[in-house]
């Protein structure tokens, strides 16, 4: 069986993982072009699944990725216009999504917002980083817990990054950051990406005994996305990333775009991995190197999902 490693592109992995994914119905949130998620779609499809639902917030976008595929016979393409910043909208697209399938394989959530410049909230009057990256899908994921469990795959793939190490999970006991006060872009982000782990950890807690897996993934460095937009260049400079003339560091090894986007196939489909063996996938692979210890922690995880729960309104 193939091994996995830093450089394994989006399509070795489906083509590895290919009796995985023929045939099954699978979920992709963050589909825009040039988007790990997008790429994710694209190598999936590739391995014939029945049905392909791709999520984002912008409908033009998911039309534009629409195009882009090659849709093979007897695979089906579904776009889900999706609003993570707003539990009503999410709501919305679980009820088209639960309308639209019997059984839900594998959702891959890879939407996120990286960095939001200044204290900002969601339509929920939630931080915004929080509110997309780890809110939205928690809501959108447990909405569609029962198509999950029905399927014979019953997996959950969320997107972290290594930025989750650098996390302060004391922000639990005060999402707002103090009115914005104490609000620290790339904390806020650090925070939301170590609440992407955790989801992982709540959700074998809930749903394990009844079969379901989910894994976390950092996808590496990937430069080529949407994911730096709110970023300006003189940050990227002040943190040593790029020099003055927009070069990347040396010492910063980035990916192509397939080989980041093959951490959630990997981990969506590798029926070898398990969560006895951990939730944090690196370079295709179970680890604990650079993984705050907190999240993974099992009651911290439980601290998020009754936060969450709160927050949503959804007991779960
Ligand atoms: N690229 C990297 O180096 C890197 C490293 C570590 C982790 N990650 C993680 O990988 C994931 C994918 O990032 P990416 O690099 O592919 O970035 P991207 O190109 O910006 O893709 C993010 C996707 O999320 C969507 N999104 C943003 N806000 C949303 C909302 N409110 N509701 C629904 N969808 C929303 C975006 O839609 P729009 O196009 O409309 O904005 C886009 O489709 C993220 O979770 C990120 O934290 C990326």
């Amino acid at each position: 069986m193939t091994e996995f490693g830093f450089h394994t592109t989006s399509d070795e992995a489906a083509a590895a993982l290919k009796d995985a994914i023929a045939g099954k119905t699978i979920l992709v949130t963050g589909v825009s072009p040039n988007s790990l998620g997008s790429d994710t779609a694209r190598a999936i499809l590739a391995q014939k699944p029945a049905k392909l639902l791709i999520a984002s917030r912008a409908a033009d976008k998911l039309q534009d990725v629409i195009k882009s595929l090659d849709i093979p016979q007897g695979s089906i393409v579904q776009p889900i216009v999706l609003d993570l910043s707003s539990l009503e909208a999410t709501r919305k697209a679980a009820a088209e999504v639960i309308n639209s399938v019997t059984v839900l394989d594998a959702m891959i959530c890879t939407a996120g917002v990286m960095a939001v410049p200044s204290f900002e909230k969601s339509k929920d009057g939630i931080e915004m980083q929080f509110a997309v990256n780890h809110l939205g899908h928690f809501l959108f994921i447990n909405l569609l817990m029962e198509k999950l469990l029905a399927s014979e795959l019953r997996t959950v793939v969320t997107y972290s990054s290594e930025a989750q190490s650098r996390a302060n999970l004391s922000f639990l006991d005060d999402l707002s950051y103090n009115e914005g006060k104490e609000y620290e872009k790339w904390t806020a982000y650090s925070n939301s990406k170590a609440c992407d782990v955790l989801l992982s950890v709540g959700l074998v807690q809930h749903f394990g005994q009844r079969g379901l897996r989910s894994f976390s993934v950092d996808p590496g460095v990937i430069v080529t996305t949407g994911l730096t937009r709110s970023v300006p260049m003189e940050d990227f400079k002040a943190l040593g990333w790029i020099d003055d003339n927009g070069n990347l560091n040396s010492a910063i090894k980035a990916k192509s775009l397939a080989e980041g986007s093959s951490a959630g196939i990997i981990a969506a489909f590798d029926s070898r991995l398990s969560n006895e063996d951990g939730y944090y996938l690196a370079d295709g692979v179970l680890t604990r190197e650079a993984l705050l210890p907190g999240a993974v922690d099992s009651a911290e995880a439980e601290k998020l999902w009754r936060i969450s729960e709160a927050l949503t309104k959804q007991a779960v």
